[in-house]
This record gives structure tokens, C-alpha cells and sequence, in this order.
């Protein structure tokens, strides 16, 4: 790093997030996330440079037994993916203990989705998307035949299971808000929900989704996903309190930008088409 060059915090968003992958290969998990996040810590250390965002997980919640999902409920990690997250967040209180000069703020994420709503940046995961609304997107667009719904017996109003779909703009506000509140005195290493408090069924995103594309979307049931949860949801009060921040966009607002992204860029960013 150059001398005159200084930087004032990291967000540290990096990282390799697919659960099944996790499974079949957990040491390239613990070495990307972990060995990543150890290194980057050590730079900024040297660096002087003690103030972090991180990219948590509401996949630390497992299965709540109750909703929504406060910020000093029991953790948990239900496979190695899971477990990156929770060792990164424990790796991080560790080190505020050993130095309070430490500022750091870890953001657990809930279900990201849509797109910018310019419609030029959007997710284009590699291979068959794991999660949902990638997979919705590459069905309305014709890549894929039809959604495989993971479980239709649980107990939820419709017998799919609920998640907090959260907007990925607001998602990235959030980030802008714990910058923010880094700038303050006292921080120490402080976790933060990032959802909207509101759950939503596997069905009733794809009902938002066909009304927002006008495209039907053919479903095949299945057993359940090993590993889902049945319910997760967040409360959002500690993030409105202290980070002064609350999701804006609804479901309806998600879906329209997911298409307008899917719409423009059927194959996201490749233009060789080669991805199908
Ligand atoms: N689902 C389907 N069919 C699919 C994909 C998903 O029915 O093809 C269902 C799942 O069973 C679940 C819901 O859609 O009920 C959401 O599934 P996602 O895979 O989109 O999201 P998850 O809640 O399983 O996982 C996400 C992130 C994880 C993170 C977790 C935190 O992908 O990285 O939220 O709860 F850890």
C-alpha cells in the first residue's frame, strides 16, 4: 500500500456463499472466508485501519424457534458456509476484546434480492442459482422449464416456507448507515439485522413476481430442503434505533426491478449467451 495512501474503514463483503457447495468442499469455504477475512484483518491492523462492516448472515439464526429473529438469540451454524460466518463474527468480537481501538460492525444479512433499479446491475450466479428468485428469473426468461418449490408441508399460511426478502438497495444503505455510525465514540463490535420484519412465503414471491413480468411460472413441488428453516424473519427495531436505518422497498418494488434487470439481460452479463 502506498504511504499516502490511507483508508478509513473496510466494508468486507467477500466471500463464497452457496450451502450446498459448503458441504462437498469445506475446506475451500474455511480457507476462502476465513483465511480471507484473517489476512484482510491483519493488513488493516498493520495499517492502522480499525474500523469494519462485515457481511453476516441470518443463516446464524438456523431454525428460530421464534419469530422474528432478535440479535441475542442463540447461533448457530447448520453447515460449513454457516459456520464461516459465525467464526467471522466470533473471530471479530474476539479482537475488540484484545483492542478496543477496534470498531466493528457485522450486518446480518436476510434474503437479498432484486436489483438495481437501473436495470444494468443485477445477480448472475454461475451454474443452476440456488436461490430462489435467481431461479424464478432465469425461469421467466425461458433459461429454465420450471421452480422446483423446496416443501409444501410446513406450517405456514400456504405450506412454503417464509424468509425476509429485503431489497438490495436498502441492503446496501444499510451499509451506508453502519459506516456512519462507525464515525460515532463508542461502538465496539455490534450486530445488526438487515431485513425488512416482514415474512413472505415461497408462493407469494412467485405470485409477485408473475404479476411484475407478466410471465407464468410453471412449479413442481419436492420434499423439503435439507437444512431450511421453516420461518425467519427479522426484527428491525435495533437497526432502526441505532443505525437510524429501515428497509423502503416493498415486495412488489423487488420483483419490478428483478425483471427490468432479468428483462435487459437474460443471460446477466454474458452476451455470449455460453451460461445456458
Ligand atoms: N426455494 C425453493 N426453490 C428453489 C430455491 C429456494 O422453493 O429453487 C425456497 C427455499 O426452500 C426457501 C426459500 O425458497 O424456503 C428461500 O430460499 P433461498 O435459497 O433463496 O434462501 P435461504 O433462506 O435458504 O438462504 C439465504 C441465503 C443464505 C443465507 C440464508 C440466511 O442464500 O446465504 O438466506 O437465512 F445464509
Amino acid at each position: 500500500m502506498s504511504p499516502n495512501c490511507r483508508f478509513d474503514a473496510v466494508i468486507h463483503f467477500a466471500g463464497l456463499k452457496a450451502v450446498g457447495e459448503s458441504v462437498q468442499k469445506p475446506l475451500l469455504y474455511y480457507n476462502n472466508n476465513l483465511i480471507g477475512t484473517i489476512t484482510l484483518l491483519e493488513v488493516m491492523a498493520a495499517h492502522g485501519c480499525k474500523k469494519l462492516v462485515f457481511s453476516s448472515s441470518a443463516t446464524v439464526y438456523g431454525w428460530p424457534k421464534v419469530v422474528p429473529c432478535t440479535e441475542d438469540f442463540p447461533l448457530v451454524a447448520a453447515n460449513p458456509y454457516g459456520r464461516t460466518k459465525l467464526f467471522i463474527e466470533e473471530i471479530a468480537r474476539d479482537i475488540y476484546r484484545s483492542d478496543s481501538d477496534w470498531k466493528i460492525i457485522l450486518l446480518r444479512y436476510f434474503n437479498p434480492v432484486g436489483a438495481h433499479p437501473s436495470g444494468h446491475i443485477g445477480e448472475d450466479p454461475r451454474g443452476i442459482p440456488n436461490n430462489l428468485m435467481p431461479f424464478v428469473q432465469q425461469v421467466a426468461v425461458g433459461r429454465r422449464q420450471a421452480l422446483t418449490v423446496f416443501g409444501t408441508d410446513y406450517n405456514t399460511k400456504d405450506g412454503t416456507g417464509v424468509r425476509d426478502y429485503i431489497h438490495v438497495v436498502d441492503l446496501a444503505d444499510g451499509h451506508i448507515a453502519a459506516l456512519h455510525k462507525l464515525d460515532e465514540d463508542k461502538i465496539g463490535c455490534e450486530v445488526y439485522n438487515l431485513g425488512t420484519g416482514k415474512g413472505t412465503s415461497v408462493l407469494e414471491m412467485v405470485a409477485a413476481f408473475e404479476s411484475a413480468s407478466g410471465k407464468k411460472i410453471p412449479l413442481v413441488t419436492s420434499g423439503r430442503r435439507p437444512g431450511d428453516a421453516e420461518v425467519v424473519y427479522a426484527s428491525t427495531e435495533k437497526a432502526e434505533r441505532e443505525l437510524n436505518w429501515k428497509a423502503q422497498y416493498s415486495i412488489d418494488d423487488m420483483c419490478r426491478d428483478q425483471w427490468n434487470w432479468a428483462s435487459k439481460n437474460p443471460f446477466g452479463y454474458d452476451t455470449s449467451e455460453s451460461t445456458k
